[in-house]
């Protein structure tokens, strides 16, 4: 076992809806509206299709809308809170930058569902020692706090093609390869109100340890 994903068992209905997820998914006039055919040029430019594509690829959704009854009650039952559930699109042969969630690095954990993608990859790593913290922080498109990293920070530590749910660590860099397909992630964030934050890696894996086999 190790400190970057925990595949825990159970199988609950995510969303409310009679559509397949990536159906429900794509139904969202966020990602409907937004998802287009993006050029290496349009990254590198930032232009009007690179930020359109950004809007696609991180959106939330009204958990307390569109959320199962089910799932709701599977965090309240671990005295869990869901504050966000996260949407992330990942375009065929896309990698993502390197990050790590909020404005602090740290030890987070967040409970992730991926489906297509089948050929893709998620990567956690270390900051090397010669790294120097410098002011990386920016705006997602949704408006939370991430921290990047270039290729030279970090060392590679670990990666898997996880299917989920699992929990995750996104407290450390990480970033996703995706191969041939297309790839959605649904990212549920969770805070313990005992604790009065988020869980570490270690805290939810004790929390869930009944899924973990
Ligand atoms: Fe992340």
């Amino acid at each position: 076992m190790n400190d970057y994903c925990t595949p825990l068992n159970f199988d609950l209905p995510l969303f409310k809806t009679e559509l397949s997820t990536i159906d429900f998914l794509k139904s969202q006039p966020i990602w409907a509206d937004n998802y287009c055919h993006v050029t290496k040029e349009d990254f590198l430019s930032n232009s009007i299709n690179y930020q359109r594509a950004a809007l696609s690829s991180h959106f939330q959704l009204d958990w307390e809308k569109y959320l199962t009854d089910d799932i709701k009650k599977f965090f309240k039952d671990h005295g869990q809170e869901i504050y966000l559930c996260e949407i992330f699109f990942r375009y065929k042969n896309y990698s993502s930058g390197i990050h790590s969630d909020g404005k602090i690095p740290g030890d987070y954990s967040k409970i992730n569902w991926i489906f297509g993608g089948e050929d893709s990859e998620m990567n956690w790593y270390k900051v090397k020692e010669t790294y120097v913290d410098k002011d990386t922080n920016s705006m997602t498109p949704i408006r939370s706090n991430s921290k990047q990293y270039t290729p030279n920070d970090v060392e590679l530590a670990y990666s898997e093609n996880f299917r989920g749910p699992a929990l995750i660590q996104v407290g450390c860099p990480h970033n996703i390869r995706n191969g041939n397909y297309e790839r959605f992630c649904v990212s549920i964030a969770f805070k313990d109100p005992t604790l009065g934050r988020r869980p570490t890696i270690a805290e939810a894996k004790e929390i869930f340890k009944k899924y973990i086999v």
